[in-house]
C-alpha cells in the first residue's frame, strides 16, 4: 500500500495536532537507525491512516510493510483513520551490571522513534509507538496515554503484524496456550502447520486453537546474504502471552494473544498502560542471536535491590529417581491428605525421607555442589494427576511423616548444602497464592532460599490457561512475593521467560521446554540429537533453562529400558556450559556418578560467568560456546551436536594472551554415537594458551567440554 507522505495535506483537514496548531507540519513518516546503522526501522501511515512499519537490514528490507493496532470488546478497533501528532527521538548509550549471568557488564546502546498518534474521527483516540533500535535487532511497544472516555480497556487481539520477505526455514513449536513442551519443528514458513501438533500424549494440558507458533521463533533466509531472525516479546507484565499466527501464503505473522474462556477480552487493562515489548533480533551469523542481549536490555533495571542471599549453584537432588520410577513422590497408599497421615500409611517407596535426603547432601558436600532439592517432601501428592478437584490438596508446609524438614536443613547447614525447596502447585494456583506468604516465611525462617514451582495440568480456575494475563499475574506476582522473603523462583511449566529476570533477579530460572525428564518417560522415544542445537537458538533466547543435564547412565537401565538419553555423556557434560541457568542439577542417581572420572568436569564447572563468547552454531546442527568463571577466572568450553558426526577447530584467542593454561578436554571416543556407543568418553590434559587451536571430534550426537585454569 501507499504511504502518506503529505502532513501538510492532512493539517489543514484537521486542526488537532498540537504542532499543526502551531502553523508546523507534523511528518507523517520518520524512520530511525540503530547505532551502527545496520537496522532502520521506518514507521509511517497506509492510504487509510494504519500505522505501519518495516525493518531493513544491511541494505535489505527484512520486515516489510507491517500495520499495527488492536480490536476491543465493546469498541471499535483502533487500526486505520490515524494522524501523527508529534515524533521524537531518543537515545541512550551505558552499560549495565548482572548480579548473576552469561556475563558481567552489558551494554544497552539504542536509538529511539516515538510517535504520537491520533484518531481522526470524533473520538479522537490515542496512542503512543515507542521504537528501539539496536545493533543486534529492535523492540517496539504501544503506550495508552490516559485519556476522557477510555477507563478500563478490554482487548480482544492485538494486531501486530509481522511482514517477511521470503520463506525462511523456521524452527517452531506450536502456538500452544498451555504448555511449550513440544519437539522444535524445522520447515519453511509457508509450510508450519501447529494444528497438526495437537495429539500429545505425554503433556497434561495443551491447547492448540489456531495455526500459530511459540516465540522465541528462529529463522534463516535463503541465499548468499542470509540473515537470522527471531521473534520475541520481552516484560510481560499484565498483558498475555503472544504467540504468532502464521499465515502461510501472505508469509506473514500476526500476533494472536493467549486467551480465557473466562472473559470477553483477552487482555484487561486501566489507563495508562503500555504492553510488552516486540521484538525481533538480527543478526548475520545464527551464533550472534545468542550472544544478543536485546530481550533483557528493553526491560526495566533491578526493581529488588541486593540478591547477594541467592548463590548460582550446582544442586543435586531426590527427583530422577522418581522420573525413573525407583521412588515416588508420594508417601502413602491412601488418598486420605493431610495430617492425619501417619508412618502406618507408607507405602514404602517414598523418595523423600530424612535419610535420603542427608545421603544427598553427603554426596553433594564431597563433589563441591551447592544445594539438594527434594521432592514429595510435602503432602498432597496422593491426589493429585487426574483429579478435577485439586484446589486446597497440596499444603505447601506440612512434610510427611518420614521427612524431618527442620533437620535436613540443620544438617545441610552444616556440611555447607542449602536444601531447594519445592512446591508443585498441580496447577490450583488460587491454593498456592493462599498459601504462599506462610510458605515463604517458612523458608525464610529456615535459610532457604530458592524454590521450584511446578504447574502441571489443567489450571484451576477452568478456562485460564497457563500462558493468559491471569496466570502472566500469578507468575509474576508469586516472583515479586518471593522476593519480600528473599525466596529465588525456578518455575516449571511457566509462562516464557522474557528478560524479566533483570527487574527481578530472584526469578533465576525454569523450565518452559521439553526437558532431560521427558527422556525418562515419553511414548516419543524421548528428546532427539537435534533437539538441544535448536533449543540453544530458540528457547535459550529468552533466558535461563533447568534442563536438568548430566545423566550418564544413558540408557536407563535397569529402570526404564525401553527410554534413553538420545545423546552421548560427553555431550551431557557439554551442556553445564552451552544451556545456561545460574542454577544447574547433576540430575543423576550419585551411584551412576561415584567413581566415574567424568565427573570431575561437573565438580569443576562453574556457574556464575564473567564473559561468554559464542564460539560458532547453527540452529538444528551445533553450537559451541566458551564461559569464563567469575570468581576464579576459569574458562569451560561446551560443544554439542545433532545426529551427525563432526570435526572442527576451536581458536582459543579469548584466553589472556601470554599466559600458560591447562586444559581438561572431555570428548567423545572415537567410536562413541548417542545410540549404539553412549557412554564411551576419553579424557586428555593439554597445554594450551591464547594461540591455540584445539581440533575437536565430536561423534554422532554427541559433545565436548573443556576446563581450562591456569597454570
Ligand atoms: C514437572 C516438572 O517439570 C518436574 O521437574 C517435576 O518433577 C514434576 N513436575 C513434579 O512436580
Ligand atoms: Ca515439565
Amino acid at each position: 500500500m501507499k504511504r502518506i507522505f503529505n502532513a501538510v495535506l492532512f493539517c489543514a483537514v484537521l486542526l488537532l495536532a498540537t504542532s499543526c496548531s502551531r502553523g508546523e507540519a507534523v511528518p507523517q513518516k520518520a524512520s530511525v537507525a540503530s547505532p551502527s546503522g545496520n537496522n532502520t526501522v521506518e514507521f509511517f501511515l497506509l492510504d487509510d491512516g494504519t500505522a505501519a512499519y518495516s525493518v531493513q537490514h544491511a541494505g535489505k528490507v527484512v520486515i516489510d510493510t507491517s500495520a499495527l493496532g488492536f480490536e476491543f470488546n465493546s469498541m471499535p478497533p483502533l487500526r486505520s483513520g490515524l494522524l501523527v501528532t508529534a515524533v521524537e527521538t531518543d537515545s541512550l548509550d551505558n552499560t549495565w551490571s548482572m548480579p548473576w549471568g552469561e556475563q558481567l557488564e552489558v551494554k544497552n546502546h539504542y536509538n529511539e522513534l516515538r510517535v504520537d498518534l491520533k484518531e481522526v474521527a470524533e473520538a479522537g483516540r490515542r496512542l503512543t509507538l515507542r521504537f528501539r533500535v539496536y545493533d543486534d535487532g529492535l523492540g517496539f511497544r504501544y503506550e495508552f496515554p490516559q485519556q476522557e472516555g477510555m477507563g478500563d480497556l478490554e482487548i480482544t487481539e492485538e494486531l501486530t503484524e509481522f511482514q517477511l520477505t521470503g520463506d525462511h526455514t523456521a524452527w517452531w513449536i506450536p502456538g500452544d496456550w498451555d504448555i511449550y513442551e513440544h519437539l522444535y519443528n524445522t520447515t519453511r514458513v509457508s509450510e508450519i502447520n501447529a494444528i497438526a501438533k495437537r495429539d500429545h500424549p505425554n503433556l497434561a494440558s495443551t491447547y492448540i486453537p489456531e495455526n500459530a507458533v511459540n516465540t522465541p521463533v528462529t529463522m534463516r533466509s535463503d541465499g548468499d546474504e542470509k540473515y537470522y531472525l527471531s521473534f520475541h516479546e520481552a516484560a510481560l507484565v499484565d498483558y498475555a502471552g503472544m504467540t504468532l499466527k502464521v499465515d502461510t501464503t501472505a508469509l506473514k505473522l500476526t500476533s494472536g494473544l493467549v486467551g480465557s474462556e473466562r472473559n470477553a477480552y483477552k487482555v484487561k487493562r486501566s489507563l495508562p498502560f503500555t504492553t510488552p515489548w516486540r521484538t525481533i533480533q538480527i543478526a548475520d551469523e545464527a551464533k550472534d542471536l545468542i550472544a544478543s542481549h536485546l530481550i533483557l536490555n528493553l526491560n526495566e533495571p533491578n526493581a529488588i535491590g541486593d540478591v547477594s542471599w541467592f548463590t548460582p549453584m550446582k544442586y543435586t537432588g531426590i527427583w530422577w529417581e522418581m522420573h525413573l520410577g525407583k521412588s515416588s513422590w508420594d508417601f502413602a497408599n491412601t488418598q486420605r491428605g493431610g495430617e492425619t497421615l501417619s508412618m502406618d500409611d507408607a507405602s514404602g517407596t517414598h523418595g523423600a525421607t530424612t535419610e535420603n535426603t542427608k545421603s544427598y547432601i553427603d554426596f553433594s558436600a564431597r563433589n563441591n555442589i551447592g544445594g539438594v532439592l527434594v521432592e514429595g517432601w510435602n503432602t498432597g501428592w496422593e491426589h493429585w494427576i487426574g483429579f478435577e478437584d485439586r484446589e486446597g490438596v497440596f499444603d505447601f508446609v506440612t512434610p510427611y511423616p518420614d521427612y524431618d524438614l527442620k533437620d535436613v536443613v540443620r544438617y545441610g547447614r552444616e556440611k555447607g548444602v542449602e536444601i531447594i525447596m519445592h512446591h508443585e502447585t498441580s496447577a490450583a494456583p488460587r491454593t498456592y497464592e493462599q498459601q504462599m506468604d506462610t510458605a515463604y516465611a517458612l523458608m525464610q525462617s529456615l535459610g532457604i532460599h530458592s524454590v521450584k514451582s511446578g504447574y502441571v495440568g489443567k489450571i484451576i480456575p477452568k478456562g485460564e490457561y497457563h500462558h493468559g494475563q491471569w496466570m502472566v499475574n500469578h507468575y509474576n506476582n508469586a516472583v515479586k512475593k518471593a522476593a519480600a522473603y528473599q525466596v529465588a523462583v525456578n518455575a516449571h511449566e511457566p509462562i516464557k521467560a522474557t528478560g524479566l529476570r533483570r527487574t527481578y533477579p530472584n526469578m533465576i530460572s525454569r523450565e518452559g521446554l521439553r526437558g532431560q525428564e521427558f527422556n525418562a518417560w515419553s511414548v516419543e522415544k524421548g528428546n532427539p540429537p537435534e533437539h538441544l542445537p535448536i533449543v540453544a537458538f530458540t528457547r535459550m533466547l529468552s533466558g535461563p533453562i533447568d534442563f536438568t543435564p548430566g545423566i550418564f547412565n544413558i540408557k536407563l537401565e535397569p529402570w526404564k529400558p525401553e527410554s534413553q538419553v538420545n545423546t552421548t555423556l560427553a555431550q551431557q557434560l557439554a551442556l553445564y556450559v552451552v544451556i545456561y541457568s545460574p542454577i544447574q542439577m547433576a540430575a543423576d542417581l550419585p551411584e551412576y556418578y561415584e567413581g566415574n572420572p567424568a565427573f570431575q568436569f561437573i565438580r569443576d564447572v562453574g556457574v556464575d560467568w564473567q564473559r561468554t563468547e559464542v564460539i560458532n552454531g547453527e540452529p538444528g546442527d551445533f553450537v559451541t560456546i566458551a564461559r569464563q568463571e567469575r570468581e576464579t577466572g576459569d574458562w569451560f568450553v561446551g560443544s554439542i551436536t545433532d545426529e551427525n558426526a563432526r570435526a572442527m577447530n576451536i581458536d582459543l584467542d579469548f584466553l589472556e594472551p601470554g599466559v600458560a593454561y591447562e586444559a581438561n578436554i572431555y570428548a567423545d571416543a572415537d567410536d562413541a554415537h548417542w545410540d549404539l556407543n553412549p557412554e564411551a568418553y576419553k579424557i586428555t590434559r593439554e597445554d594450551v594458551n591464547s594461540e591455540t587451536t584445539l581440533q575437536l571430534k565430536l561423534a554422532a550426537g554427541g559433545g565436548a567440554a573443556i576446563s581450562i585454569k591456569k597454570k
